[in-house]
C-alpha cells in the first residue's frame, strides 16, 4: 500500500526575470532550474540538481533543497581545497538575484580531489534540520554539520527502481546511511525493511526519517552494526529478502571495525553473502561511487548480472560516473 499522502504540495520558487547580458553560468543556472523544476513539480521533489559543472570556471555542483543551495566546489588540485573569495561572492550574488533568496539559504561545501578515501565525520554542530520531498516522501537534511547533507541525490532514480521493485516484498538496506533507500521503499509498499549501518548518527537520523512518514519501526526496523558481521548472523538466523541494496563506502576505516573496509577487495564477499538471504527470483542493487572499481561477473554463479548505471543517473546530473549500479538477479 503507497502511503504518499494524496494532498501532498510542494513549493518550487518562481525565479526572477532575465536581464539582458547575462553570463554563461546565469543561463545555465536558469535553464536547468527551469528544466527540473517541470518533473520536480510533478514528482512532488523539492531537492534537486540545478548546476553541474557545466562552465569550466564555475567547478561546482549546486544543488537545490527546499528553497536552500547546497554548493559544492571541486577543487583542482592541491592546495585549492577553497573557492577564491571573488568566485564565491559571484556564485551567492547570482543565486541571491535569481532565486531572490537570502545569502545565509546559501551552505558551501569543499570536496577534495581524493574522495575514495574521505570519510563520514561531523563538521559542525548547527542542528539545522529541515525536511524535503522526494516522489512525496519525506527525508531530513542538514546542509551544514556533515560531510553529506543525508540524501544522497544522484540516486534518486536507483531509489525509484528499488522501492518499485519492493512493492509488497522484503527489503535489506545494507550501508544505510539514513535509510532513504528503505523509507522510500516502505512508503511505497514494502512489507517490511531491514536497514543496517555501522553509525550511531546515521542509524537515528534514519529512524527519523521513518517516523516522519509515519511508519512504524517495528516492521522497519534499523540496526547499527558492521555489515560484514551482520551478514554472518543474519545468514544463521535463517531471515531471507527479496530485494537486497549493496551501496558501501569505497574505504572505511573506522574504529568500530576490526578492519580496513575496500570495496575491491569485500564486494565479492558482499554479494556471495547477500545471494545467501535472497528468496529466489530476488534481486541485489549493487552500487558504488569508486571510479576505479571492477566487477568481474564471473565469480558469482546462477545469477543474472547487468550493470544498469546508465539506467540510474537521473536527468539533473551530467556526470556519467557519479556512480556505478548492477543489478543482480538469482536464479
Ligand atoms: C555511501 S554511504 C551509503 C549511502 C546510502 N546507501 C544512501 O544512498 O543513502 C556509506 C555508509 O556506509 C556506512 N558504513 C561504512 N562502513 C560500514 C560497515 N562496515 N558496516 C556498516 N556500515 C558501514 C557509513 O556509516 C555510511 O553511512
Amino acid at each position: 500500500m503507497c502511503r504518499i499522502p494524496f494532498m501532498t504540495k510542494i513549493f518550487l520558487p518562481k525565479i526572477t526575470e532575465l536581464a539582458p547580458k547575462a553570463s554563461p553560468f546565469e543561463l545555465c543556472l536558469r535553464k536547468n532550474y527551469v528544466q527540473q523544476k517541470a518533473w520536480a513539480e510533478v514528482d512532488k521533489t523539492d531537492c534537486f540538481r540545478i548546476y553541474d559543472k557545466e562552465v569550466p570556471e564555475y567547478p561546482l555542483a549546486i544543488d537545490y533543497y527546499a528553497g536552500r543551495f547546497c554548493v559544492q566546489y571541486f577543487a583542482r588540485g592541491r592546495g585549492d581545497e577553497k573557492p577564491a573569495l571573488e568566485l564565491e561572492q559571484k556564485v551567492v550574488r547570482m543565486i541571491c538575484k535569481i532565486f531572490g533568496c537570502r545569502p545565509d539559504r546559501i551552505y558551501w561545501r569543499t570536496r577534495a580531489r581524493s574522495k575514495e578515501t574521505r570519510q563520514y565525520e561531523k563538521m559542525d554542530q548547527s542542528g539545522d534540520f529541515f525536511t524535503v520531498y522526494e516522489g512525496g516522501v519525506k527525508f531530513t537534511v542538514n546542509l551544514r554539520d556533515y560531510l553529506d547533507t543525508g540524501l544522497f541525490l544522484d540516486h534518486r532514480t536507483t531509489r525509484k527502481m528499488v522501492a518499485s521493485c519492493s512493492k509488497a516484498k522484503r527489503l535489506l538496506n545494507l550501508f544505510a546511511y539514513t535509510c532513504s533507500f528503505s523509507v522510500q521503499a516502505a512508503v511505497l509498499g514494502s512489507t517490511f525493511t531491514k536497514s543496517v549501518d555501522m553509525s550511531n548518527t546515521y542509524t537515528l537520523w534514519g529512524e527519523d526519517n521513518f517516523l516522519l512518514n509515519n511508519l512504524s519501526l517495528k516492521n522497519n526496523p534499523v540496526i547499527r552494526a558492521d555489515c560484514l558481521k551482520f551478514l554472518g548472523e543474519e545468514i544463521r538466523s535463517g531471515c531471507k529478502y527479496d530485494v537486497i541494496v549493496i551501496d558501501p563506502p569505497t574505504i572505511s576505516r573506522s574504529t568500530k571495525m576490526d578492519q580496513l573496509f575496500d570495496i575491491q577487495q569485500d564486494y565479492v564477499f558482499l554479494i556471495t553473502s547477500a545471494l545467501k538471504l535472497l528468496n529466489k527470483g530476488g534481486c541485489i542493487f549493487f552500487s558504488t561511487n569508486s571510479q576505479k572499481f571492477v566487477f568481474d561477473s564471473t565469480l558469482f554463479s546462477n545469477c543474472l548480472i547487468k550493470e544498469i548505471s546508465d539506467q540510474t543517473i537521473p536527468p539533473d546530473f551530467h556526470d556519467p560516473k557519479i556512480h556505478r549500479c548492477w543489478k543482480i538477479e538469482h536464479y
